[in-house]
């Protein structure tokens, strides 16, 4: 019985959907080229049915970024002409299709391998301009050096928050005279920006990146979309940043670890999360309360999470309605304080973010 005999008609349709909702999304997140492959992909059976090997919660972007982590690997192939990171000048998007299905279809087992093996776990250094007012916010708090424990830290480039610049609000600058780019975002309220200094770094994920490994970064280079030069070589200076780093790793699932970079942490500890939490059930939620109330017995714990709030649901939906359009416009992150102490817990929300753009509203 072949792979495609598992895949079920419903499942086709719903993967199918996807595609028919990515037009619109990746549109709006400056791919055209995502968007083209995924209008025409959406009524392209064997495109479809490869999309079902996906394990990411968005099909298509894994099937693209998986495409595009080949071609980075150097496969000489007429498709990587449409890829903005492959080609000086791209030919247009929308003559694309053909070449990628044909690609597609020619590599299919060495693609589906790559989904199998592969998760897609985005990250942006640019998320740093949502990371740096709360972790400021917690320094103030609870002292320096800040020990840091990231749960979903992916290619850990938000735990060296602190070998990047900032311009967060007009004309004040600031980070070290060394920072490879400068992150310029809109900060509205909030506190005294600086650079905190840090202590020690632990990175929990379910999958760690190692930045010095070729096929690890080239494969978070290809979960940036191919428009994005600018994040990509960002990405790539910090993951070069990361690389001579030290960082302790844990791998696996945060909430069976979270006790052991506890233990590993001096005090003052800070705990956070970016694009992470939102995705977990609601008992993985409720579980990581209770263990870090309990740790909280004997010790302080600052929490604080950047991730995005209900409307991004409702924005990523693709549905055009009015009422979807008005929302659209709307702030679609939330970045939320915890502390823990005593054993008991106390939660505020510190500000509300359009993550994109790299814009923070303080609310505290
Ligand atoms: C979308 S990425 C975000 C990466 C980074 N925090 C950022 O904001 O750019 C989410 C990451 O969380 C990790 N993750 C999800 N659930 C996890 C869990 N239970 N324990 C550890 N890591 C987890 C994923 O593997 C992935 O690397």
């Amino acid at each position: 019985m072949t792979e495609a005999e598992h895949i079920s008609a419903e499942q086709m349709e719903r993967i199918a959907d996807s595609f028919r909702a990515g037009v619109e999304v990746y549109a709006r997140e400056n791919s055209p080229l995502y968007s083209a492959l995924a209008r025409l992909g959406a009524d392209d059976p064997e495109i479809v049915e490869m999309a079902c090997h996906a394990m990411a919660s968005a099909p298509p972007v894994h099937l693209f970024t998986s495409v595009h982590f080949m071609l980075l690997g150097g496969i000489d192939d007429p498709l990587a002409r449409y890829f903005p990171t492959l080609a000086e000048t791209p030919l247009s998007p929308e003559e694309a299709f053909s070449h990628f299905r044909r690609f597609c279809l020619t590599h299919r087992d060495e693609l589906l391998d790559v989904m199998r093996s592969r998760p897609v776990q985005m990250t942006y250094v640019e998320r740093c301009r949502s990371v740096i007012a709360p972790l400021c916010h917690v320094a103030d708090l609870a002292g320096e050096p800040l020990n840091l424990i990231e749960i979903g830290c992916s290619a850990g480039v938000l735990l060296t928050f602190d070998r990047y610049a900032y311009e967060m609000r007009e004309g004040e600058k600031f980070g070290p005279a060394d920072a490879p780019f400068m992150l310029k975002g809109d900060l509205t309220g909030g506190p005294d920006l600086r650079i905190p200094q840090i202590g020690k770094r632990i990175g929990m994920d379910l999958n760690i990146i190692d930045p010095a490994v070729e096929e690890d970064r080239r494969w978070m280079l290809a979960t940036c979309f191919p428009e994005l030069l600018d994040q990509q070589r960002r990405l790539a200076e910090a993951m070069d940043i990361v690389a001579s780093t030290d960082i302790t790793w844990l791998e696996g699932d945060a909430l069976a670890r979270i006790s052991e970079a506890l233990a590993l942490a001096p005090d003052p500890v800070c705990v956070y999360h970016s694009a992470c939490l939102f995705y977990w059930p609601q008992e993985a939620k409720l579980a990581l309360d209770e263990l870090l109330c309990e740790a909280s017995r004997t010790r302080t714990i600052y929490r604080f999470g950047s991730e995005p709030s209900e409307r991004y649901d409702e924005q990523m939906s693709g549905r055009n309605d009015t009422e979807n359009i008005r929302k659209s416009t709307g702030p679609n992150g939330e970045i939320t304080y915890t502390c823990y102490e005593g054993g008991t817990m106390d939660r505020k929300i510190l500000a509300e973010s359009y993550a994109t753009l790299g814009k923070t509203i303080w609310i505290d």
